[in-house]
């Protein structure tokens, strides 16, 4: 459940925007929370005056720090009063301010404001608020584009549209987050629905062949085309990660986790300079090669810039270059060993277990009681991605096998009076296949030492890669 509070002298405006359509709906099954705070309510003043005029003079007048802060922190005691009883991570709620002077709003910012279960967004009108306030309370200043509005209701309202739909199962059908517009930093390719000819004009033939092969190649033209025309900005974005793909690809089976990332838009480059490659991925999760201790070193400082990671990172590599540095520069520690897996042929895997499922929220319970290696709020998120796949012996749940939010085939799992029934292997081959039909390469990454994980992997065809790679985290845990 994400909730998003909304301290404003707007709040019906801000009401009646989001709680229609899509948004509504998700609000209605306890997906999202709207709350709205009339900053006037908190005003000292027995007018209820919000508003000056500015020292120094100028246009307008400015709203002042008293009734803002006292507002703000009304959403703090809020938060306080309804999580009490959790472990709510420590340290500064994200408060957003909206204002033509702040960071550009993009999708990767969407995408990781989307991990925050409480949001605040402080909307100013007038010529803008008191600077007192804002440094105290603001974590992001944040912009919707380069043109001045008379408040920031409307370019709040833009945030949180963007944002809610990436929170699992708002949208429903989980897919169209994933292939539409930036997440391969292109614009989405032309739709047709029917009639087969309107106006004369007919649909393109090959979306009519149910070649999915070349229906994807299709709409990947497109969308290139597309994007070189209107967004030359984009494009070159695109044009680089596609370079580093290309050079990743020189060591397919050592690099598959990083290449997967960028192919499949989950990835930014923070880095790339021959072998050495920085990504960010989703979250505060990274990964990276170098080949070189002083390699590892110049690229890390110079790929997460003056700030360091975020804290709370985790960074998996296949360099033990990178997994030095980040121990002893970085306040690392490793937290696994993994050999990597791929699997780099086309054809699909037979499948002998034919009963294999989405799991839906309802199976949390079930997975937590068999699965300890993950957390339930990682399980839960994975459940509502639809990332996690059951497979069932007379209508009993007996295994399942998940996607992990980086892209990896991971979490399976046989119930013990299951195995040696073939159940681990169909799991795996259902996913591969699925993967397939996407147009991924399917990969996983299992702990050094299991053995029989390691031996499946042979079996199912999939490759594997010469030495290890390794998760390191930070080892002063997330914020606080
Ligand atoms: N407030 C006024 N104009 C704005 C803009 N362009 N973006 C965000 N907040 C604003």
């Amino acid at each position: 459940m994400t909730t998003f509070h909304v301290l404003t002298l707007f709040p019906e405006m801000v009401e009646n925007g989001l709680n229609t359509s899509i948004l509504g709906r998700a609000r209605e099954k306890g997906l999202l929370r709207f709350h709205t705070v009339n900053i006037r309510d908190y005003t000292a003043d027995k007018h209820r005056k919000v508003d000056d005029y500015p020292y120094g003079g100028g246009a307008g007048m400015l709203m002042q720090a008293q009734p803002v802060f006292d507002a703000h922190r009304a959403v703090l005691e809020e938060i306080r009063g309804r999580r009490g009883g959790e472990a709510f991570p420590q340290g500064p709620v994200r408060t957003v301010y909206l204002t033509p002077q702040g960071r550009p709003f993009t999708q990767a910012m969407a995408r990781e404001l989307a991990g925050e279960e409480e949001l605040i967004f402080l909307c100013g009108h007038y010529e803008g608020i008191d600077e007192r306030v804002l440094d105290e309370v603001v974590t992001d200043r944040v912009s919707i584009g380069d043109y001045v509005l008379t408040g920031g209701e409307l370019a709040a309202m833009v945030m949180i549209d963007a944002v809610s739909r990436l929170v699992p199962g708002v949208l429903g059908n989980d897919e169209s987050a994933q292939t539409e517009s930036f997440h391969r930093d292109l614009l989405e390719y032309p739709q047709y629905s029917r009639p087969e000819v309107w106006h004369g004009k007919g649909v393109p033939q090959v979306l009519l062949t149910g070649d999915h092969r070349k229906i994807r190649a299709w709409r990947l033209a497109e969308s290139e085309k597309l994007t070189g025309q209107l967004r030359p900005d984009l494009y070159d974005r695109y044009l680089q990660k596609r370079q580093v793909v290309g050079r990743l690809s020189r060591r397919k089976r050592r690099n598959i986790h990083m290449m997967e990332l960028l192919e499949r838009g989950l990835g930014e480059v923070l880095y790339a300079e021959g072998e050495n490659v920085l990504l960010a991925g989703p979250g505060k999760l990274y990964m990276a090669d170098a080949g070189s201790l002083e390699e590892a070193e110049r690229m890390l400082e110079s790929g997460f810039g003056a700030s360091g990671p975020a804290r709370g990172w985790e960074l998996c590599s296949p360099s033990p270059f990178v997994k030095e540095v980040l121990v002893q520069r970085w306040g690392g520690q490793v937290l696994m060993e993994c050999v990597q897996a791929c699997y780099t042929r086309r054809e699909p895997l037979p499948v002998r277990h034919r009963d294999i499922r989405v799991l839906g929220e309802e199976w949390l319970g079930e997975l937590q009681k068999r699965y300890s290696l993950a957390g339930e709020r990682y399980l839960r998120e994975r459940l509502a991605k639809g990332g996690v796949f059951g497979a069932f012996l007379e209508g009993r749940l007996a295994g399942f096998i998940g996607l992990h939010e980086e892209g990896s085939m991971g979490m399976l799992w046989v119930d013990e009076d299951c195995r040696r029934r073939g159940i681990g292997a169909s799991l795996e081959a259902w996913l591969i296949n699925r993967l397939l039909e996407r147009g991924e390469t399917p990969y996983g990454q299992i702990e050094a030492g299991n053995l029989g994980s390691i031996r499946l992997q042979e079996r199912l065809g999939l490759y594997l890669a010469e030495g290890s790679v390794w998760w390191v985290e930070d080892s002063r845990g997330m914020d606080g």
